[in-house]
């Protein structure tokens, strides 16, 4: 099974409530919602009160990827605020804090994810695999919505799916369309994110059908 998550950094932050339902209707059982820092990429985005209020407006499944240094200062917020999934970037701690932030976000009761930038090596994650419930891997450099997908990324997707069991979530991040889909999913990711592509569809249903299927 496919699970397609629309990221919200390509709506329109004025009418997140609105764009929430759009998401909803499409059929996308997920929202991907991205923290930015300044820090640990060079754009700043949203952050716990906006989380907060995407909670009220929406029983979606809120997927919070942490594009931040030292995340164990905020992940206690961010799940107090309803995120259902946290995700932190391997870089942005020491391998120890890693491993507490990880155990931290599973014992407040939130699922827990870890993802990798572009010039990281896939078998980093591997000390960690028995401590995620999803892992990520960038197809782009994090901190901008819109740029090219990196297909050169895709061995480390088919790393993961045989380091893992067949439904273990691996998710991919940054320039997935239509086109690009496909490519995802024969490597053996079942989690697309899909921002700007998603935003522009005309039909977003059928889009979501599309990259489902
Ligand atoms: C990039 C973000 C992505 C971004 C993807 O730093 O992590 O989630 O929103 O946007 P698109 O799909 O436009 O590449
Ligand atoms: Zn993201």
């Amino acid at each position: 099974m496919i699970i397609v998550s629309p990221s919200i950094l390509s709506a329109d932050f004025a009418d997140l409530k609105n764009e929430l339902l759009v998401v909803k209707n499409a059929g996308a059982p997920w929202a991907h919602v991205d923290v930015m820092d300044g820090h640990f990429v060079p754009n700043i985005s949203i952050g716990v009160p906006v989380v907060a209020s995407l909670r009220k407006a929406t029983d979606l499944f809120l997927d919070v990827h942490l594009m931040i240094d030292t995340p164990i200062k905020y992940v206690d917020q961010f799940i107090a605020s309803g995120a259902d999934m946290v995700v932190i970037h391997l870089e942005s701690d020491t391998p120890e804090m890693i491993h507490t932030t990880l155990a931290r976000i599973h014992e407040l009761g939130c699922k827990a994810g870890l993802t990798i930038k572009p010039g990281t090596p896939v078998e980093a994650m591997e000390p960690y695999l028995g401590e995620i419930d999803m892992a990520l891997i960038m197809t782009v450099e994090p901190g901008f919505g819109g740029q090219s997908f990196m297909a050169d990324m895709m061995p480390k997707v088919t790393w993961l799916r045989e380091h893992t069991s067949p439904d273990f979530l691996i998710q991919v991040d940054g320039g997935v369309d239509a086109k690009t889909a496909p490519v995802c999913k024969t490597a053996g990711a079942n989690v697309l994110v899909s921002g700007s592509a998603f935003f522009k569809a005309a039909d977003k249903a059928a889009f979501v059908e599309c990259l489902k299927a």
